[in-house]
């Protein structure tokens, strides 16, 4: 049973545009509590980004309130860490390991209008946006970014720190490994795999498993090249971390 709501701050790591979408979806969550007469579940206390250049301006009217060290001071505060690109999507999981907060601090955020079924599971840190669909026991690990209008279907798997750009539609029973980057409007096979650290190109068709470490693209899907530096160091240290051959391993999601 629950106790009586009360509302938290919330701050946002990063202020580009992933950030900004999630203060949006924040804003909104804030306006369906109060439509149904709820405390808003969080105050919307500002960015953290690592810009100087940033410190004491306004992005979308939140204050950028410094460096993402100060979530050591403003403890009370619970974090979404929202950075990332197509160009270094291993960026979230260097973020994460550095500020080392514990597991309790992340919020997971989940758009309003996101449809997520109750034999779902999401893990902390991570944000679905507008329009989301979760259908049966999918699992999403921690600090997973779901861009607009993704459906992921029957018994799909994320690993921790993978990005799913807009529209992207997952096949039933198909596992993204770890940091695994799927490129807008992606369609992947049902129970196929796109390894850890791997890119999909957008609007390609994945038909057959992609390994860790590599960029595909197209339709069907083929082989472009190796994924870029910052991708094969996090898949160099996973691979040290957990002492297993780098790409074989898939994050429990944190329920
Ligand atoms: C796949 C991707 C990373 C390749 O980028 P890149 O390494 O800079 O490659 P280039 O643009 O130099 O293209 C290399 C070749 O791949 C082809 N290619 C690139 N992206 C492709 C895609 N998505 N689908 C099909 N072919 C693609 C190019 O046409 C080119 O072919 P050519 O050698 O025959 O001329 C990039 O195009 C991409 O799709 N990124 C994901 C973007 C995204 O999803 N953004 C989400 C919102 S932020």
């Amino acid at each position: 049973m629950n106790g009586p709501r009360h509302t938290e701050d919330l701050l946002i790591v990063g202020a580009g545009g992933f950030a900004r979408e999630t203060a949006q979806a924040v804003r909104d969550v804030a306006a369906a509590d109060a439509a149904r007469g709820l405390p808003p579940r969080w105050r919307l206390a500002g960015h953290l980004d690592d810009d100087p250049a940033l410190a004491g301006r306004d992005v979308d009217g939140v204050p950028v309130l410094g460096g993402s060290d100060r979530v050591h001071e403003l403890r009370s505060a619970r974090v979404v860490v929202c950075v990332g690109s197509p160009r270094d999507y291993a960026v979230r999981a260097r973020l994460v390991r550095r500020l080392g907060l514990p597991v309790n601090r992340y919020a997971t955020v989940v758009h309003p209008t996101a449809a997520v079924s109750g034999s779902s599971v999401l893990g902390a840190g991570s944000v679905l946006l507008a329009h989301c669909v979760l259908t049966a026991a999918v699992r999403v690990g921690s600090h997973v970014a779901v861009m607009p209008q993704v459906v992921l279907t029957h018994d799909d798997a994320v690993g921790d720190f993978a990005t799913l750009a807009s529209g992207v539609r997952l096949g039933g029973g198909v596992r993204l490994g770890r940091g695994a980057y799927v490129g807008a409007g992606s369609l992947v096979r049902e129970y196929t795999t796109v390894g850890a650290w791997s890119l999909t190109g957008m609007g390609s068709t994945v038909l057959a498993d992609v390994p860790a470490g590599e960029v595909w693209a197209g339709s069907p899907a083929r082989r472009l090249r190796a994924a870029d530096a910052p991708a094969l160091d996090e898949l160099r240290t996973d691979g040290e971390m957990t002492g297993r051959r780098p790409g074989t391993r898939m994050e429990s999601p944190v329920a």
